[in-house]
């Protein structure tokens, strides 16, 4: 949902902020710009399309600027035109914006401003907070953008520059995220950690309503009164590499090849308790889970084991559908917000609903220092290292990683299903062997219009799972549905076009799936099963068979996941899709 950077310090600010940009380019990319300081006068330069377009409308020109703002944009309020990007600036050219998040009265600010006879010049929220601070400017850029920050409703993080204050910039956060970025006579605004990573790993995390006034001498952070705040310095424990392609092709096949390490990292914070809990779950009455996408179907998964092995009962919400639903809720529940991001907005403003109603609450996140895991109040996480790729993949096996030990460290059986769990990184990895075979499958299969994904039990959300991966890296619809439902409606879809992927590990309903096999087989469905290795019988019944590893019935959506991840990933790959950015989606949802 856009990405901002800001850099001011010794160095010639230009190429700073496009690597950076390039490194937030999984959260929006169909419009990109600079605003840099070049002398006393601002420069601008803003590009619709990805942000190659933007570095070559750049190259050969004299940029020296030390000091400037950059911005990736995902369209909320107008198309992704040249008009539309950012950084917006105020009529005289004096400030200029880079913003993420939505301005939600900015009808209102707008009508007030044309009003007053100020000319506007795109169909964005964004432009009117140029404006505001440009009319609320007084000599002093942090006074003027506490005063704007007054008119502002919505959620939001935004970076402001001036040319009439070199060498400063002005950063606000409120709902959306924003980073501080501590370097050696230069200092940093951004969305995200990776797009500072190769300059500083010491970042301060901003929390709602506060402002940071950043110069290359120094950070000063407010509130939005204006009441200096002391804050901490987090030192990130990601590396560069982490955050690059490393010889794959794409982050997403890279991300595919890292779950082992992701579960194995994962599953150690457990195990060295680092990961434990100050509470006891088994004391509540109840748990509920909310999450979106690939992290509420992750939140399926663990609801079964959760209540498998610890017997307590666990809803699973989407976050979206939450917080403006009736749940009935009470100091004997607690709620855990499933977010590899740690910003999602739904997931966010859900958690912070039931704050408010005094229910505790649990993070799991990827990201230490995200909105979600500040605002929570306990906080477990997964170790899977920056996830750049749209599509989640490895963070996805290490929520599973770690809601399968949060089960077990509950559990009667805490020590038998860590001993059990341990083998998993290397099942996975034993996994991957199959991916040349499932590139093979993947080609045959990529000119179909629709899938289906079947599983029961544990395997269901793997197949909701993998029809997600699907749909969103190379649009083709794709529907995950439990197997044992199929006979109430969508049998009717299946005829002899159809390629029905079925997740099918032997666990205690793969007799069940053997028979929903059986029925679409009778469709003259294309069978393309995921099941356990020299299982001759489902092979048999498939019209393709992809063999992981056996391990025992708990654990089958760790191995089960990969093959639908690598047809996803072939197909779109084969299609000549963008795997890591495709079209419409943001690798963070900061939006409602
Ligand atoms: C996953 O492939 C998707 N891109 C998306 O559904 C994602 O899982 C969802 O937006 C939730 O993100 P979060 O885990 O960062 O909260």
């Amino acid at each position: 949902m856009c990405g901002i950077i800001g850099y001011t310090g010794k160095d010639i600010a230009v190429p700073i902020l496009l690597g950076g940009l390039e490194r937030l380019e999984y959260r929006g990319y169909d419009s990109a710009g600079v605003a840099l300081l070049e002398g006393d006068k601002l420069f601008i330069k803003k590009r619709a399309g990805k942000i190659r377009e933007l570095v070559r409308s750049l190259w050969g020109k004299p940029l020296k600027g030390k000091t400037g703002i950059g911005h990736v944009r995902w369209a909320t309020h107008g198309e992704p035109t040249e008009d539309n990007a950012h950084p917006h600036t105020d009529s005289k050219g004096e400030f200029a914006v880079v913003h993420n998040g939505i301005i939600e009265n900015y009808l209102e600010i707008r009508k007030e401003l044309e009003e007053e006879g100020i000319k506007l010049s795109s169909d964005t929220d964004t432009e009117v907070i140029a404006h505001l601070i440009s009319k609320f400017y007084k000599g002093d850029l942090l006074e003027a953008v506490l005063e704007a920050v007054k008119r502002l409703s919505g959620a939001f993080a935004f970076a402001v520059i001036s040319s009439k204050e070199p060498g400063r910039i002005v950063g606000v956060k409120e709902g959306s995220p924003l980073i501080v970025g501590i370097g050696e006579g230069e200092n940093f605004l951004a969305s995200d950690i990776p797009a500072i990573l190769p300059y500083t790993k010491k970042i301060i995390p901003l929390n709602d309503g506060e402002v940071a006034d950043v110069s290359p001498e120094g950070v000063n952070i407010y509130d939005f009164s204006g009441n200096p705040i002391t804050k901490e310095i987090m030192i990130v424990p990601w590396d560069l590499i982490s955050a690059e392609k490393g010889g794959f092709k794409h982050f997403m096949l890279k991300e595919i090849y890292e779950q082992p390490k992701a579960v194995g990292d994962t599953l150690k914070g457990f195990v060295s308790k680092e990961s434990v809990l100050p509470i006891d779950l088994r004391e509540f009455r109840r748990l509920i889970i909310v999450a979106c996408g690939t992290s509420y179907h992750a939140a399926l998964i663990g609801k079964v084991w959760i209540e498998r092995f610890v017997n307590i009962p666990v809803e699973v919400i989407y976050a979206s559908e939450f917080k403006y639903g009736h749940t009935p809720l009470s100091p004997d529940d607690i709620v855990m917000g499933i977010s590899q991001s740690g910003e999602t907005a739904d997931t966010k403003f859900s958690l912070q609903s039931v704050k408010e109603k005094g229910v505790k609450t649990i993070a799991l996140v990827n990201v230490v220092g995200s909105s979600i895991d500040r605002e929570s109040d306990f906080s477990i996480y997964t170790h899977a290292g920056p996830e750049i790729g749209v599509a989640a993949t490895k963070t996805f096996s290490a929520q599973l990683a770690a809601l399968y030990s949060l089960a077990a460290f509950y559990s009667m059986e805490r020590e038998a299903l860590f001993k059990k769990v341990s083998s998993v990184p290397m099942k996975i990895e034993k996994a991957l062997e199959g991916a040349e075979h499932i590139e093979v499958i993947s080609e045959k299969y990529m000119k179909a219009k629709d899938f289906l994904y079947l599983g029961r039990y544990l395997n269901y959300p793997v197949a909701l799972e993998g029809a997600l991966k699907l749909k969103e890296i190379s649009y083709i619809h794709a529907e995950g549905y439990p197997a044992g439902e199929m006979k109430h409606g969508p049998i009717a879809l299946i005829d002899e076009n159809m390629p029905v992927v079925c997740v099918a590990p032997k666990d205690r309903v793969y007799e069940k799936m053997l028979s929903n096999i059986e029925e679409v087989r009778a469709r003259k469905g294309k069978v393309i099963s995921i099941g356990f290795e020299g299982d001759g019988t489902l092979k048999e019944l498939s019209t393709e068979f992809i063999e992981v590893p056996s391990v025992e019935e708990e654990l089958t959506p760790f191995t089960t996941t990969l093959p639908t991840q690598l047809i996803a990933y072939f197909i779109a790959s084969k299609l000549g899709l963008d795997v890591d950015q495709p079209r419409n989606l943001a690798k963070t949802v900061t939006v409602e």
